[in-house]
């Protein structure tokens, strides 16, 4: 759900046309009794697809979007933040996911919201670009979405799945909690242009030779299970496993500094829509070697024709403080990922 003004949205990498048909599932959802879980909280989903109370007054149906929507959805999104919105560059790409959909609230036969669920590996899907059309808040339309999307995973097997929220985006904090997500990990972003070292002494590109003991150590950290086993890229987390890892080693895209206990990781990429910027995900690390890392990092953004890397770094104190003494700058705001368990859910 995150994005930001001076970052790129998230993006599909793939793409599906889904008939309405997938969707009956929201019905049979929306009329089953509500679950309350405290005085003044209510759990849609707790322990199975429960309940969606609220009766919709509005004629609401859930659609996979098409390509002549664009025209009525990009104008409720255009306001949607002070920055304004990346609905308009993402409309095109999510409207032909092949595998996962970009669904559509029609109220009254017309689109009032929107919800792109993209599918990723070994089980996990992420939910993003969440958007009703002011004119229509509060009347259960991101509900239906989510719900309908929560069916659309189910039925295909997928077993769990994540969303990125602003911390200051109480509305969708707050949907979320109602729906059944629960938080998992917070991540912070920030930015360097100017490396602080002259030269990095312990950082380099991993490579085939090195990939198992880097992996080894990444696997058995207490953060990276923390963090869910997975990596932030351009405003989307994607699971990480021994194979992906060691595709990203063949692609380049993995450095590291020190050795051992004492060993900074970083998973570079691409920053989709901003061709000028490296993304970079910080793993692990002490201040020392994430200091290291990120100066070793943004030298050779810089020489390959670079402005800046953009990197994410998991909300812990010495990966945090590894980059600020690098030097990088805060950029977008603290975002926190919630997350699914499906397995346990009805379909
Ligand atoms: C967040 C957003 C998608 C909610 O859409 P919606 O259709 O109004 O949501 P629903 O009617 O389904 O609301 C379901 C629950 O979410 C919570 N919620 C929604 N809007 C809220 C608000 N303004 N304040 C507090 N809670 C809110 C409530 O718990 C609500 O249940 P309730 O109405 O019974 O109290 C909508 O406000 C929006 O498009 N916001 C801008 C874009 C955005 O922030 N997208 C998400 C990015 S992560």
């Amino acid at each position: 759900m995150g994005s930001s003004p001076n970052g790129r949205p998230a993006r599909s990498t793939s793409t599906s046309s889904t008939s309405s048909s997938s969707f009956t599932g929201i019905a049979r959802i929306a009329r089953r009794p509500c679950r309350e879980l405290g005085p003044n909280s209510t759990r849609l989903i707790g322990h199975g697809l429960v309940a969606w109370t609220r009766h919709l007054k509005q004629d609401v149906r859930i659609r996979s979007a098409r390509q002549e929507d664009r025209e009525k959805v990009v104008p409720f999104c255009t306001g949607t933040f002070d920055w304004g919105d990346y609905i308009d560059e993402v409309f095109d790409l999510w409207v032909k996911d092949q595998e996962g959909s970009l669904l559509v609230a029609d109220v009254d036969g017309q689109p009032a919201g929107i919800l792109h669920v993209r599918l990723m590996k070994h089980g996990w899907a992420w939910l993003e670009g969440l958007r009703v059309d002011p004119r229509h808040r509060r009347a259960g339309l991101a509900t239906a979405l989510n719900l309908a999307a929560l069916s659309f995973l189910k039925e295909r097997g997928y077993r769990n799945v994540r969303l990125f929220i602003e911390a200051n985006n109480l509305p969708s904090m707050q949907l979320a909690y109602k729906l059944g997500f629960t938080e998992a990990f917070r991540w912070k972003f920030y930015h360097g242009r100017r490396p602080v070292l002259a030269e990095s002494r312990y950082s380099s590109v991993v490579g085939r030779e090195k990939a198992s003991e880097t992996w080894d150590r990444l696997d058995g950290s207490d953060l990276f299970s923390r963090l869910g086993r997975c990596y932030e890229m351009s405003w989307a987390m994607h699971p990480l496993e021994r194979e992906d890892f060691i595709e990203l080693v063949d692609d380049g895209r993995v450095f590291r500094s020190g050795s051992g206990e004492d060993m900074a990781l970083v998973i570079s990429g691409p920053e989709e829509g901003h061709p000028r910027a490296l993304r970079a995900c910080f793993l692990m690390g002490s201040p020392k070697m994430v200091k290291d890392l990120a100066s070793f990092v943004l030298r050779k953004a810089l020489r390959q024709g670079f402005r800046e890397v953009r990197a994410a770094s998991p909300d812990q104190p010495e990966v945090v403080a590894g980059l600020r003494s690098a030097r990088f700058r805060p950029g977008f705001s603290t975002t926190l990922v919630y997350t699914m368990d499906l397995r346990g859910l009805r379909p």
